[in-house]
């Protein structure tokens, strides 16, 4: 297909990025092929199966949808922008609960999954975490140890979040 160049600038991951795109071009095909942030999952291309869920001005997006000059100016976060040099706690928890089988929907998952959880600000149910990540298809596991693990991490969330809003000097006496 053709159509002119745009110089697409948005922050990826806490960077700045700039891009030539053509304007047919989704944010996925850009991350994936043009700055090869692969861990961002390509699947059905057509708004259905969740594995290309990335977060846009910290709000999960299907990548698939999103044209990449549409995050001009804008904030993208994928996989490799959640946690640092520990696993993000809702990664930890799919870990300790063996939530993944074949992984190719945990990316996604966790970015909505990351989003619940900040958003919230609380432990959340399992009915809460299956509303969340009911745009996040997984072929393998049945969801029983994902919605546990984010249950899970939801509570340890929580109470960071706890400690964080406690006022100083609160607690002592
Ligand atoms: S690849 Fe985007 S929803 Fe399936
Ligand atoms: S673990 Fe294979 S699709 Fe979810």
């Amino acid at each position: 297909m053709s159509g002119q160049s745009v110089l697409l600038s948005m922050r990826v991951n806490d960077a700045v990025v700039e891009v030539a795109v053509k304007p047919h071009h989704t944010l996925l095909d850009v991350l994936r092929d043009r700055l090869d942030l692969t861990g961002t999952k390509q699947g059905c291309d057509t708004g259905d199966c969740g594995v290309c869920t990335v977060q846009l001005d910290g709000e999960p997006v299907l990548s698939c949808l999103v044209l990449a000059i549409q995050a001009e100016g804008r904030e993208v976060r994928t996989i490799e922008g959640i946690g640092g040099a520990e696993p993000h706690p809702v990664q930890d928890a799919l870990d300790r609960h063996d939530a993944a089988q074949c992984g190719y929907c945990m990316p996604g998952i966790v970015l909505s999954a990351e989003h619940l959880l900040r958003t919230t600000g609380r432990e959340v149910d399992r009915e809460e975490v299956a509303q969340a990540l009911a745009g996040n298809l997984c072929r393998c596991t049945g969801y029983v140890k994902i919605l546990d693990a984010v249950v899970d991490a939801s509570q340890i969330t929580a109470k960071d979040t706890a400690k964080d809003s406690t006022p100083p000097g609160s607690g002592s006496t």
